[in-house]
C-alpha cells in the first residue's frame, strides 16, 4: 500500500493569508512525498521510519508531539480502528524547511497509506483536516493553505477557515523554484510577523490588505491568461514582504538575478527568512533564468508546470 502527495509553492499572498486574507498555491507534482504500509510480525505495533533522516519511532512509545506519530494516532482515532501491526515508511524528495510544504506533504502522503492499509480512503477534506492539526505542532498558528492545496492537489485560492476554491488554469503557468540553501522557520517568520504587527498595527494591516488586494488581480490576470500582469504582481507581492521584514540578503540576490535574466516576475515564497524564491518563466526563457539563479547561488533549481 504506497501513497503519495506532492510539494507546494505559494504564488501570492503568504503571510497576509494568516490574518484572513486570500492567498493561491500550487502544487509542485514533481517533488513528491511517498508513504509505504508493509505488514509486520503480529504484536509488533506500527513502526514510523523517516528513511531519508534515519529515525525509526514506534507509535507506542513515540512522544506526543512526534509530528508522524501524531498524525498517525489522528488517523487511527477518526477510524476508529486499533493500531495494525506494520511498518510506516516514508521518503521525500522535498526540502525540509524550504517553504515547499514538506510537512504537510509527509502528513498527506502518511495518513494516505495507513487509512488505505487499513482498507479506507480519505478525502480530500479529511486528509487535508487531519494534516493540519499536525501542522499545528510545526508551526505554531498556520492557515492551513499548505494541508489544503497538498491534500487537493489542484492549484487553490484559499482563504483560512474556509473550504478551498480550485482554480481552473488555462495557460501552462511555469515556475523556476530557487532554493537558497539556508532554512526557512515558518514558526519563527510567522511569529516574528506577528510581533511586529502588534507593535506597529497600522503599518502591517495596510500591508497585509495590499496583499490581498494583490492576489485578487493575480485571480483576474491567470483567469484573462495574462502572464506578464501576473509576474508584475508577484513583483509588488515581494515588495510588501519585504516591507514586513521576511526578505534575507540571499532571497533578494535571487530574485533580482531572476528578473535581471527575464523572469517576467519574482518573489520570495512561504514564510521567507530563507526558503526558496519562485520565478515565472516563459518556455523559451527558462534557460537562461535557471542558469542566472545557478550563478547567483541557488543550491537547487527545479521547475514546475501547472495547467
Ligand atoms: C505557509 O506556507 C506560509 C505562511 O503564509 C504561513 C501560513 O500560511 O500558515 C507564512
Amino acid at each position: 500500500m504506497e501513497s503519495s502527495a506532492p510539494g507546494k509553492v505559494i504564488l501570492c499572498g503568504e503571510h497576509s493569508v494568516v490574518y484572513g486574507e486570500p492567498a493561491i498555491a500550487v502544487p509542485v507534482t514533481g517533488l513528491r512525498c511517498r508513504a509505504r504500509m508493509a505488514p509486520a510480525m503480529p504484536g509488533s505495533g506500527l513502526l514510523l521510519v523517516a528513511a531519508d533522516l534515519n529515525q525509526r519511532t514506534a507509535l507506542r512509545t513515540a512522544a506526543l508531539d512526534h509530528p508522524l506519530a501524531a498524525l498517525a494516532r489522528l488517523v487511527l482515532e477518526h477510524l476508529d480502528c486499533d493500531e495494525p501491526d506494520a511498518v510506516l515508511t516514508i521518503h521525500s524528495d522535498l526540502p525540509i524547511a524550504a517553504g515547499l510544504g514538506s510537512g504537510a506533504a509527509v502528513s498527506v502522503a502518511a495518513a494516505r497509506a495507513l487509512a488505505g492499509f487499513l482498507g479506507h480512503v480519505l478525502s480530500e477534506e479529511v486528509a487535508s483536516a487531519l494534516a493540519y492539526e499536525v501542522e499545528k505542532l510545526h508551526h505554531g498558528t498556520p492557515s492551513g493553505i499548505d494541508n489544503t492545496v497538498i491534500a487537493w492537489e489542484r492549484p487553490v485560492v484559499f482563504v483560512k477557515g474556509k473550504a478551498p476554491e480550485v482554480l481552473e488554469i488555462s495557460i501552462p503557468l511555469r515556475l523556476l523554484i530557487a532554493d537558497s540553501g539556508f532554512p526557512a522557520a515558518t514558526r519563527e517568520a510567522v511569529a516574528g510577523v506577528r510581533q511586529r504587527r502588534e507593535s506597529d498595527p497600522d503599518f502591517y494591516e495596510a500591508r497585509f490588505s495590499r496583499m490581498g488586494a494583490l492576489v485578487r488581480m493575480a485571480r483576474a490576470a491567470l483567469e484573462q491568461q495574462d502572464l506578464p500582469a501576473l509576474g508584475r504582481l508577484m513583483d509588488a507581492n515581494h515588495a510588501l514582504l519585504v516591507e514586513i521584514g521576511v526578505s534575507t540578503p540571499r532571497l533578494e540576490a535571487l530574485v533580482q538575478a531572476a528578473r535581471l535574466a527575464g523572469a517576467l516576475g519574482a518573489k520570495l515564497t512561504g514564510s521567507g527568512m530563507g526558503g526558496n524564491i519562485i520565478a515565472l518563466v516563459t518556455m523559451e526563457g527558462a534557460p537562461a533564468v535557471a542558469g542566472a539563479l545557478r550563478d547567483a547561488g541557488a543550491v537547487h533549481v527545479w521547475q514546475t508546470v501547472t495547467t
